[in-house]
C-alpha cells in the first residue's frame, strides 16, 4: 500500500491516503509537543518506537474484541488503518490521580483512587481542549448519546486489558487518553496508543517511562521509551 496525498498533519502524526479509499496510512514523526503545542522537541527516533509499541497494543485488544482502526504495521513509521470521522471528544481513564487530577484535586501525585475516573475532553487545539462533561456533549452535539455510551464502556474496557497487559509487563497503567471515530457505521477505538498518550510507571522503581519525561525535562526519554517497547514485544 503506497502513500499518495497528505490529507491531515498533526502534532505527532501524519495521515496519507492510499489506494484504498477505506483505509489511510497513519505516519509517526518524531516531533513532541506538551501544553497545547507550546512546548516542543524531538524524541529520537519516537516515531518508530510508537509505531511497533501502537500497533503491538491495537493487536492484543483486537484479540480481546475491542475493535480498533488497526489493520497492520506497514514498516518502521507507518501503519495502515481504516479510515475514520473522528468524533471531536478525547477520554481520559485514570486509575491513580496524576498530571491535572492530581493538581485539579489537590492531592499528591500518586494518591490511589477508590474507583476509576473516566473525562472527557473537547478535542480542539484553538481552545487548549477544555474538559466537558455528557451535558455539553449533547447540548453542543459533539456526539450522539448512544456514541458517547459506547465510548465509555469501550474505554473501561480497554483499561482492564490493557491495565492488566502492563501489569504482567512490571508496568502500572496509571492513566490515558483514547479517542474514537466511526468506519461504516461502526465505532472504533483510533488514534494511537503509546506512551505520549498514557503514563505509564515502573511497578518497582516507580520511575516515569512516558512523555512526562519529556514535558518535565526529566531526560532519558527515548530510552524509556525503548523499554516500554521491550516489554510490550514481551
Ligand atoms: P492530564 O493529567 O494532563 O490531564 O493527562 C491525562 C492523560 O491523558 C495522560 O496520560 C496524558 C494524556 N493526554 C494526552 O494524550 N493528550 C493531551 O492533550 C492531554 C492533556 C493528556
Ligand atoms: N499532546 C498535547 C500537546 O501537544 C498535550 C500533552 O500531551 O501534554 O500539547
Amino acid at each position: 500500500m503506497n502513500r499518495l496525498e497528505k490529507i491531515y498533519e498533526g502534532k505527532a502524526k501524519i495521515l496519507y491516503a492510499c489506494e484504498d479509499p477505506d483505509l489511510v496510512i497513519q505516519y509517526f514523526k518524531d516531533e513532541a509537543t506538551a501544553f497545547d503545542g507550546k512546548k516542543k522537541g524531538i524524541i529520537h527516533e519516537k516515531g518508530v518506537l510508537n509505531n511497533r509499541i501502537s500497533s503491538r497494543i491495537f493487536k492484543h485488544l483486537e484479540e480481546r474484541g475491542i475493535k480498533t482502526h488497526f489493520v497492520e504495521m506497514l514498516n518502521d513509521r507507518e501503519m495502515l488503518v481504516k479510515k475514520l470521522r473522528i468524533i471531536p471528544i478525547e477520554v481520559v481513564v485514570r486509575n491513580i490521580a496524576a498530571g491535572s487530577l492530581a493538581k485539579r484535586m489537590g492531592v499528591e501525585e500518586g494518591a490511589s483512587l477508590k474507583d476509576t475516573v473516566l473525562e472527557f475532553y473537547y478535542k480542539s487545539d484553538p481552545l487548549g481542549d477544555p474538559m466537558i462533561n455528557e451535558y455539553h456533549v449533547k447540548a453542543f452535539n459533539i456526539a450522539r448519546p448512544e456514541e458517547l455510551r459506547e465510548m465509555e464502556a469501550a474505554a473501561l474496557k480497554v483499561n482492564k486489558f490493557l491495565s492488566d497487559f502492563f501489569d504482567e509487563r512490571g508496568i502500572i497503567l496509571v492513566d490515558f487518553k483514547l479517542e474514537f471515530g466511526v468506519h461504516g457505521g461502526k465505532l472504533l477505538l483510533g488514534d494511537e496508543i503509546t506512551p505520549d498518550g498514557c503514563r505509564l510507571w515502573d511497578k518497582t522503581t516507580m520511575e516515569k517511562m512516558d512523555k512526562d519525561r519529556f514535558r518535565r525535562d526529566l531526560g532519558k526519554i527515548e530510552e524509556a521509551y525503548q523499554e516500554v517497547l521491550r516489554k510490550v514485544m514481551q
